[in-house]
């Protein structure tokens, strides 16, 4: 029987980890020395002058609305998809949230509503692109400084991603990437925030030395370091790529009880043998913690530099892959509109279903043969707002191949044949 498809290529390797363990103990011990060069060496890679780093992509979003002085009752656009902790934060700072819908049949908010609401009063605008798929960005920027709005980009899923032939971060006020696991660029998590303005990025980093507290403990981080690279031989050995996420979390929170970026007096809860992270529960309420330290840790920054490393080469195979699902599925009329100038690097790559029934079906019909796709997962939206109706309809009906490095030509080859044997099915017709 053929190996099961992952939806993603797990980032930690054992071999790799042991390395970053080693390089830890022998290097420089200037302290942060680290994070300083993962900052500069992300940035050039990016054709930025400089870069700050954050603990977590939803702290720099803290850290940016923070240092902007944006204010309880103002209101910020949202582009409808994202992880549900970034609404979080837009809450816990008292700030009314506004959605901008998506162009019908794309995964990218609609300029002409966004001019709309743009004149409605609002003060910033967290621009999402889901999946690597963009749109127009110099439109969108035009908005934004004509109505005086802050445009912060949640670029995680869009690395090395070109609009009009530039970087995506050159065309907001801020721009951040998170290096959680399973990213472009991955540590053990953390982020990285890039700005059009060097003057701005140096306020954010005073800002954010300012305002949260500064240690650095290794202790904890070697505890993950050592329950990340348990988890890496489990799954190695078993190779089932949905068990991935019940996994980690299970395996973690046996391992190591303390949240390894908070101070000494932050502890987990037990359940029954095992101690989980109190920041696992509140994740949802709290979304940050607030005594998280305010970058990132030499030992993350090593696991991030470490795969910055290998960014190009992962660019590269993506787009061959992407280049391949063109041709399969692009005369099939499920790819959703790309704007054209809108270079993608294909963090995923999406199929729109016509409706959300025959996504289903055609997930089922995937993880049948071994290919586990997915749905994106990401949505901001509250179950009762009637409001952005288009990315509620588009959200449901998007699945997502997979498109990693991880994934050989033949391995490529499998999942268009096993997906196009279950959309030209004469049993399904309601697939095609
Ligand atoms: C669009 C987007 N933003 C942010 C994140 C992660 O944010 P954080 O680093 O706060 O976990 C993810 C990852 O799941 C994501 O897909």
């Amino acid at each position: 029987m053929s190996r099961p498809l992952c939806a993603t290529s797990h980032p930690l390797r054992i071999g790799e980890s042991l390395s970053d363990l080693l390089r830890l103990l022998r290097g420089d011990h200037r302290r942060d020395s680290q994070v300083d060069a993962l900052e500069h060496r992300f940035a050039k890679a990016l054709g930025a002058a400089s870069a700050v780093s954050a603990p977590m992509a939803r702290m720099a979003l803290d850290l940016i609305l923070g240092s902007n002085a944006l204010r309880p009752g103002d209101k910020i656009l949202l582009s409808p998809a994202n992880i549900p902790e970034m609404r979080a934060i837009v809450e816990l700072r008292g700030l009314v949230p506004v959605y901008a819908d998506f162009t019908p049949g794309s995964i990218f908010p609609d300029p002409v509503r966004v001019r709309d609401l743009a004149a409605s009063g609002v003060r910033a605008f967290l621009l999402t692109i889901v999946a690597g798929q963009g749109g127009d960005l110099a439109e969108i920027r035009r908005i934004c400084d004509q109505h005086g709005i802050l445009l912060i980009l949640d670029a995680t899923q869009a690395v090395g991603g070109r609009f009009q032939g530039r970087p995506l971060h050159q065309f907001a006020h801020f721009s951040f990437f998170s290096t959680c696991e399973f990213k472009w660029v991955h540590g053990y998590r953390g982020a990285l925030v890039l700005s059009d303005s060097e003057e701005r990025l140096a306020s954010l980093r005073t800002h954010a030395r300012r305002s949260h507290p500064d240690f650095q403990r290794t202790g904890p981080l070697l505890r993950k370091w050592f329950s990340d690279s348990l988890i890496c031989l489990v799954l190695l050995s078993l190779r089932k790529g949905s068990w991935i996420p019940l996994l980690t979390r299970f395996l973690r929170a046996a391992v190591f009880t303390q949240d390894p970026l908070a101070p000494p007096e932050r502890s987990g809860v037990r359940v029954g043998p095992f101690r989980f992270l109190q920041s696992d529960f509140e994740r949802m309420k709290t979304a940050v913690p607030q005594d998280m330290r305010f970058r990132l840790s030499d030992f993350e920054a090593i696991a991030a530099l470490r795969s910055l490393r290998r960014l190009g080469q992962r660019i590269t195979r993506h787009q061959e892959i992407a280049r391949r699902y063109d041709a399969a599925f692009g005369p099939m009329r499920l790819l959703p509109a790309r704007p054209s100038g809108f270079e993608s690097t294909f963090w995923r790559y999406p199929l729109l279903f016509k409706d959300p029934r025959a996504g289903d079906r055609f997930l089922e019909g995937m993880r049948d043969r071994g290919i586990f796709v997915e749905r994106s997962g990401l949505s901001l939206l509250p179950e009762d707002a009637g409001s952005a109706p288009e990315a509620r309809s588009v959200m449901a009906r998007t699945i997502l191949l997979p498109c990693h490095e991880g994934l050989s030509d033949a391995d490529c080859e499998r999942v268009v044949q096993s997906a196009l044997s279950i959309l030209v099915d004469p049993a399904r017709p309601e697939l095609k």
